[in-house]
């Protein structure tokens, strides 16, 4: 007989077939009772709830309930039975428990008490077991498939695009190196310099920090793609926003201008936030009792005004505010902790990068609700954004979230051959090498946009988490890629 003849805990809270036999399986969350009855929460992974499986000890024997302990895995039958306790509408009388893999209690970490943030990141191997991390990762799994339902049914491609690359999208130059090379012993050329000819690419490679110059020669065939895949940044970030490694969705699309992909972009966020909401309830629901928790500690002044679900359904009904970065600096130049030298970088003058710290005033303080903004100077952009007719600045946009700071970058493009080409001299951008890239602006070139969601900073969100290391499996930071 196949083994897996099991029913999911999900479909018997669904279903309650009361006085049916069936088959569960799955791990002990705890297990209590007295010498005529022991309670066994089990968790399965496929909801938050656990279920209660009532075990007589006339039935199953006292050896094998001693080896029900946290963290064991089973396997019971039993028949559903209407719950004689409250808490729980339906549970389960065991007829028989197979102990699938035992979890000796004293070597076992993850006992039933609370455990910090911290700690279950010191054991990340095994935080997946805790509520609050299946939850995370369930919604985790309801927002990809969100992210790529929304794309499917408005026409946009999937595309794949190489996570090995000879270019540095952003040019930004914080790439990780991608070589076979003997690294004590690298083959050296007349120069005296490492010579990739002898590499495997017969060049030098990197870890991909963006799909989208990929994306946009696609968007020139299939006119709307999308892209979701890891992308890889070395910059040395020790924030609660900076992955090393995190994943991107990269929409582009033929015949956009500026406006059109700040339409999508808003509409998009919106829908994914909604299918959470509509898909994730109980975890969500969880996640929100256990931050109201945390916020108990914290001082009066310094809690949220909204609930967890409150936020995001605030932020999925109402218009996100748009404007520019000119704007924007003319808020924060006139802002109290501006004049009162409270930032840690003070805007004195037009041209300055926006911190997080200004970021989080716009969104958090003054508008108290997402911003687009839009129109940055050209200077502290990448050379492929559209510039717009004053000359300095460039039609690109970011979108700001409450509590992440830039939760999406983009840009409408550069189609223009001899723009595009001038911006990349100045900026001492090699253009023999990214020939490809320009060949769509020399054949059927057309207004494009696009933009990128970083796709752990919706997860942190939508799940409140305060750590980014704590909304993907296992994070790669700056000294950490232990799992
Ligand atoms: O603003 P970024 O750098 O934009 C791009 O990469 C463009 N090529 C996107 C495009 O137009 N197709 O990154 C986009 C988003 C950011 O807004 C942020 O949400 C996320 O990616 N992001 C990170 N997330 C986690 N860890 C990091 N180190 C991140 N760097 C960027
Ligand atoms: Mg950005």
């Amino acid at each position: 007989m196949a083994f897996n003849k099991r029913i999911k805990i999900k479909n018997i809270l669904e279903q309650a077939p009361i006085d049916s036999e069936v088959t569960l399986m799955g791990w002990v969350r705890t297990k209590r009772g007295n010498k005529n009855v022991s309670f066994i929460a089990l968790n399965d992974g496929s909801t938050i709830t656990n279920y209660q499986i009532v075990a007589d000890p006339t039935v199953i024997s006292e050896e094998i309930l001693k080896k029900c302990s946290t963290g064991a895995c089973l396997k019971v039958t039993g028949k559903v039975v209407a719950s004689q306790g409250s808490g729980q509408s339906s549970e389960l009388n065991a007829e028989s428990i197979e102990v699938l893999g035992e979890a000796d209690p004293e070597k076992y970490p993850l006992q039933p008490k609370k455990h910090s943030l911290e700690f279950l990141r010191e054991i990340a191997h095994l935080r997946m077991r805790t509520s609050t991390f299946s939850a995370v990762f369930r919604i985790r799994h309801a927002l990809a498939f969100a992210v790529n339902k929304y794309f499917n049914d408005k026409g946009f491609f999937y595309i794949h695009t190489p996570i090995i690359t000879a270019s540095d999208a952003e040019g930004a130059g914080e790439t990780f190196k991608v070589t076979t090379l003997d690294l004590m012993n690298p083959p050296k050329n007349t120069e005296g310099k490492i010579d990739f000819k002898q590499d495997f690419f017969e060049r030098e490679t990197n870890l991909t920090v963006s799909g989208q110059l990929e994306g946009e020669l696609a968007a020139m065939a299939l006119a709307e793609i999308y892209t979701f895949g890891p992308t890889f940044r070395a910059e040395n970030s020790n924030t609660t926003r900076h992955l090393a490694e995190f994943w991107m969705i990269e929409p582009e699309m033929a015949f956009y201008d500026a406006e059109d992909n700040a339409d999508l972009a808003e509409d998009f966020l919106k829908y994914v936030i909604n299918y959470a909401l509509e898909n994730c309830q109980d975890d969500l629901q969880f996640l929100e009792n256990r931050l109201t928790e945390e916020e108990k500690n914290k001082p009066a002044d310094q809690r949220s005004e909204m609930s967890l679900i409150e936020k995001l359904k605030f932020v999925s009904e109402n218009d996100f505010v748009r404007i520019t970065y000119t704007e924007a600096i003319d808020i924060l130049r006139n802002s109290n902790p501006n004049k009162k030298k409270k930032f840690q970088y003070l805007i004195d003058s037009w041209g300055a990068d926006l911190q997080s710290e200004h970021e989080r005033f716009l969104v958090e303080k003054h508008f108290k609700k997402p911003v687009i903004l839009t129109d940055y100077p050209k200077d502290i952009k990448s050379f492929y954004m559209r510039q717009n007719e004053d000359g300095k600045t460039v039609a690109a946009m970011d979108i700001l979230f409450p509590g992440i700071g830039e939760i999406v970058g983009g840009s409408q493009r550069e189609e223009r051959l001899d723009v595009l080409t001038k911006r990349m001299e100045e900026m001492n951008i090699p253009q023999e090498e990214m020939w490809w890239y320009l060949d769509t602006r020399r054949f059927g070139a057309t207004p494009h946009a696009g933009f990128g969601l970083g796709f752990e900073r919706m997860v942190q969100f939508v799940t409140g988490m305060g750590n980014i290391r704590d909304v993907i499996a296992f994070p790669r930071t700056p000294g950490n890629a232990e799992f």
